[in-house]
């Protein structure tokens, strides 16, 4: 197992040398745009996969066999879960050889998991089933040197599941809130489980932040109950059908008319503790939240970066109200473990006449929802403003944006990007139209936006931004790569972003439309000097999967990414398997067998090793 508590990420890298520089270090030859049933994982030449985790995979000595055809909740609860999205990898020993994947589960999808069930019984269990493959994994590797592909250990001593049963507690301003008591919790701190687990962030003192996202697929809730139309909250059956297990997710029940309000957070899992009881932050808001990602100023002072994924929500920065303390004594990481527990959030405001290509920057505000401990929204007490965070961003107008999945900060520049993946509703049947920050009606492919924050602060009140990519095939009018000039490859629906070692960006995509090629893939951008904009296509996956949770490994030697619902259609049924290599090191499965797609996270690697 790991030595005990180094949160010790990826070493930090070196600033780019000279403005023109090499693209990085990881050199391959971009491949070309993939067809729409694309029955493979397609990498570049020189460079091979191997599937490190499938959903189904024991984690544990005791874990049963993985056997779709007899769904159980028992043993999922030990095996790897569905739909991987975020995936972080953090190297734990001097050496290089040992190592934790984190990875979240963000829904899951019965129709192809499991056969029909034959009695409501079996249904029962199927659903329990699909409770237990939500949430998130740790687990812990190895490998015999660096750059060489890692393997997951079986029965290791830090290996966990965290599912839709896991007990998490509640922190910040509105814990105990009378708004968050259920019949099962009075005290309005103790939620049972997460769900909806999209994308994430590792901190610098070593946890994991995952986003509560699509929580309101999970209820059936009174429509009238405030805070339900702006959250989606509806009185007909969920998407998942928890509801006929388990009662709390009736919430048109008076005993659970609170529990809708208990999801929606970012959560922090220690991952070196598997006994810790995972947290839901309060002061960082509760809306769908992608993602979190932290910045550390030069003064020690801590801010969380978020965005809200639906289309015409926002874009949120958490200040905290303490400074991070470096180092990896124990006072230091208790201190840490508190800093998301209290703080200041901001909604993003922008302004400015910005368009692509010009010179002249636009403008934004970081305008105030708490302040020093207070609600800064006028009408809304301070635990109204994190329990129904959107309606106090409605209140102090905010921009409404395309869809903020992931924003992160470059750990080179700070400058911070934000990926806002599409909105075809923009500008669409009397909805809001174009502004400089979403310049397109009906935006299909989605843009990236850079954020340069003022005096370089990560606690600044105001802020500098550019549009950076404004996605789609480059040949369509309105796209922009950067100020690139040169043949770049068409890119839609950005939704993951990494760094490698020299700070260019790698964007993954999710839901690109067949005016690009119905397969999404991985692609890397450089973000300065004379390259940038260049963007290149290093991978694509399979029919119908997104690409998530890309991490640029060993100083760019090796690239992993989670390949998620791949032929979630069922269409694998009658034609492919839409990811050949799903029952890799399994047994041959008999004839006829019940056995879709399995989500996977994937390693990559050079043909040498
Ligand atoms: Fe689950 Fe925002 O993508
Ligand atoms: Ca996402
Ligand atoms: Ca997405």
């Amino acid at each position: 197992m790991p030595d005990a508590h180094p949160p010790t990420a990826e070493p930090s890298n070196p600033p780019p040398q000279g403005s023109a520089g090499p693209p990085g270090n990881l050199e391959f030859d971009p491949i070309d745009p993939a067809p729409d049933d694309l029955d493979a994982l397609i990498i570049p030449a020189g460079y091979r996969w191997t599937p490190i985790l499938r959903w189904g995979d024991p984690l544990f000595d005791k874990s049963p066999p993985f056997d779709p055809e007899s769904p159980s909740a028992h043993a999922q609860e030990l095996q790897f879960g569905y739909n991987n999205d975020f995936l972080a990898i953090i190297v734990t020993d001097r050496l290089g050889q040992a190592g934790l994947l984190c990875c979240n589960h963000e829904f899951t999808n019965r129709e192809i998991m499991f056969p029909p069930s034959a009695s409501k019984a079996e249904e029962r269990e199927a659903l329990k089933a699909t409770m237990a493959a939500q949430g998130l994994s740790v687990v812990e590797l190895e490998r015999s040197a660096t750059r060489r592909p890692w393997r997951y250990i079986r029965g290791a001593a830090l290996n966990r599941r965290i599912t839709a049963r896991t007990p998490f507690k509640l922190t910040g301003p509105a814990a105990g809130s009378h708004l968050l008591k259920t019949a099962d919790d009075p005290s309005g701190r103790r939620v049972i489980g997460t769900f909806g687990n999209c994308s994430g962030g590792t901190t610098p003192w070593g946890t994991i932040l995952s986003g509560e996202e699509n929580f309101h697929h999970y209820f059936v809730a009174d429509p009238q109950a405030v805070g339900s139309d702006r959250y989606g909250l509806r009185k007909v059956s969920s998407v998942y059908g928890w509801e006929t297990i388990d009662p709390r997710f009736d919430a048109t029940q008076s005993d659970y008319a609170a529990e809708p309000h208990r999801f929606g957070y970012i959560i922090e899992v220690d991952p070196y503790d598997p006994k810790s009881t995972p947290r839901k932050h309060t002061a960082l808001g509760r809306f769908k939240h992608e993602a979190a990602n932290i910045r550390i100023g030069a003064d020690g002072t801590v801010a969380a970066y978020m965005g809200d994924d639906e289309r015409f929500e926002y874009l949120y920065k958490f200040v905290a109200r303490k400074k991070y303390r470096p180092g990896n004594s124990a006072s230091a990481r208790r201190h840490n473990l508190q800093l998301l527990t209290d703080g200041d959030l901001y909604v993003a405001r922008f302004s400015g006449s910005q368009r692509p290509g010009n010179d002249n920057l636009g403008q934004g505000a970081w305008i105030p929802l708490t302040r020093n401990g207070e609600s800064a929204v006028p009408g809304m007490r301070h635990t109204e403003v994190l329990i129904f965070t959107r309606m106090a961003a409605d209140r102090v107008r905010a921009t409404p944006m395309d869809r903020c999945e992931d924003v992160q900060p470059s750990p080179q520049t700070g400058k911070v990007y934000v990926a806002c993946t599409n909105n075809r509703d923009r500008g669409v049947d009397g909805e809001i139209g174009p502004d400089a920050a979403n310049p397109r009606e009906k935006n299909k492919n989605g843009h990236v936006i850079e954020i340069t924050e003022r005096d370089d602060r990560v606690d600044a009140t105001s802020f500098a931004w550019d549009l950076f990519l404004v996605c789609g095939s480059p040949e369509e009018a309105g796209t922009y790569f950067g100020g690139w000039n040169g043949p770049v490859a068409p890119i839609s629906c950005p939704d993951n972003f990494a760094f490698d070692s020299v700070g260019n960006l790698w964007i993954a995509t999710d839901g690109a439309p067949t005016s690009i090629s119905k397969a999404d893939g991985l692609f890397r951008v450089p973000l300065e000097g004379d390259e940038r904009g260049h963007l290149v296509q290093f991978l694509a996956v399979p029919y119908q999967a997104e690409t998530c949770g890309p991490v640029i490994h060993d100083r760019d030697e090796s690239v992993f990414v989670c390949v998620q619902h791949p032929g979630e259609d069922g269409s694998w049924r009658e034609q492919l398997s839409y990811f050949p290599d799903y029952v890799k090191a399994d047994a041959e499965p008999p004839s006829g067998a019940w056995r879709g797609p399995r989500p996977s996270v994937v390693q990559v690697t050079r043909d040498a090793g």
